[in-house]
């Protein structure tokens, strides 16, 4: 196939955050897309405008079944799994079983249509780091029996299994250590840094700050991401990764709490909570090899990202419910304006 081919694409999860962004734009690139989903974390809502499409269709499953296909697939990218903690840890069992035996059931099916295989898997893989940052070929500091274990050692059992696959019976593999990612489409109450934060300041609650909010973490925008996401999966077939994929600049959470403070002119005050088991102090990734083998590195500065994340939640918090003040929204990547009237306090577009 030609680079500007047209394939057909399988994308588990593609009803999340991440997913369903990477949907619209394939679907945009002139791709036929199958999206899969068992609907734990995502929502329909989230590719509501695709459904009627004609290159797009929605099968509800659950990944650690295996998936039968149809005809031919020339690419899958499995998304499947929750990641933000309160989701993973609700079913920790689902959770390593969706790891493990999707990471199965998709590398299988790969192998039989001679499709290429590209695992969202995550910083996650690194644990509590004691190498900072975190290059692809640090083997992680993780505990195997922690709360987060079911995520992180399930993730790591993924990895390991699609350089089986790809060992022995040649699976073109590209495995994308994914680091916080964040944007519209975030769930409100994911317990993720950017979205909690967002969402406590809209309302006028305090920010929970977990621990003193000197721990660091790198946010990178998921339009950032998905750029890189597909510059790997086309990527030369010795490609295989691991590679991270994330922004190099660190922020403690402390500051990430006030520039929404100070972007969403919020009151909330900061309220500290104790911090929870093996949460990583640190987390930064060493982007080398995507700079060098991708040319890819994030270009959205934080405080873009934030403001189109805060529009987002503006609007899904306050859609046709009263509002206090004005509010100029433009959403990313759209044409579209929206005005928050004072005087009427309801939405116009
Ligand atoms: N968002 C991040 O910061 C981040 C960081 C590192 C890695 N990742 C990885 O990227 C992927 C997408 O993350 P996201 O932030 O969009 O999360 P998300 O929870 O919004 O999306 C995950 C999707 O997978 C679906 N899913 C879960 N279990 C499934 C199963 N058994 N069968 C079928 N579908 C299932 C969920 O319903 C959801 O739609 C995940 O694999 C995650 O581990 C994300």
């Amino acid at each position: 196939m030609t680079e500007t081919a047209k394939f057909r694409i399988l994308v588990t999860g593609g009803a999340g955050f991440i997913g369903s962004h990477l949907c619209d734009r394939l679907v945009q690139k002139g791709h036929r897309l199958i999206c899969v989903d068992n609907l734990y974390s995502g929502k329909l809502g989230n590719i509501r405008a695709l459904m009627n499409h004609p290159r797009f269709e929605f099968i509800e499953h659950d990944v650690t079944e295996p998936l039968a296909i149809k005809g031919s697939l020339h690419r899958i990218y499995n998304l499947a799994c929750p990641a933000s903690p309160p989701h993973y840890q609700r079913d920790p069992i689902a959770t390593i079983k969706t790891c493990v035996l999707g990471a199965h059931n998709l590398l299988a099916l790969a192998h039989e249509k001679h499709a290429r295989i590209l695992q969202a898997s995550t910083s996650e893989v690194y644990g509590d780091p004691k190498v900072h940052p975190q290059p692809e070929t640090y083997v992680g500091h993780v505990n195997s029996i922690g709360p987060r274990a079911c995520y992180d050692e399930g993730k790591r059992c993924a990895e390991t299994m699609f350089f089986d696959y790809h060992r022995r019976y040649g699976v073109p593999i590209k495995v994308a250590r994914i680091f916080n990612t964040y944007g519209p489409r975030m769930l409100e109450n994911d317990g993720r840094v950017v979205s909690n934060f967002t969402v406590q300041a809209l309302k006028g609650e305090p920010l929970t700050i977990y621990g003193d909010g000197t721990q660091t973490r790198s946010f990178c925008y998921v339009d950032d991401l998905l750029n890189g996401l597909e510059l790997l999966m086309d990527s030369d077939s010795e490609v295989t990764g691991p590679c991270n994929l994330g922004n190099p600049k660190e922020e403690s959470i402390k500051e990430i709490a006030r520039m929404i403070l100070r972007q969403t002119n919020s009151r909330s005050r900061l309220e500290h909570r104790p911090l929870p088991q093996d949460d990583p102090k640190r987390r930064r990734p060493a982007i080398d090899r995507a700079r060098t083998l991708l040319g890819w590195s994030p270009r959205v500065a934080l405080k873009d990202g934030l403001q189109w994340t805060i529009d987002y939640f503006v609007l899904k918090l306050f859609t046709g419910r009263p509002v206090s003040r004005r509010i100029q929204v433009t959403l990313p990547g759209s044409a579209v304006r929206v005005a928050l009237g004072a005087r009427s306090g309801r939405m116009s577009m």
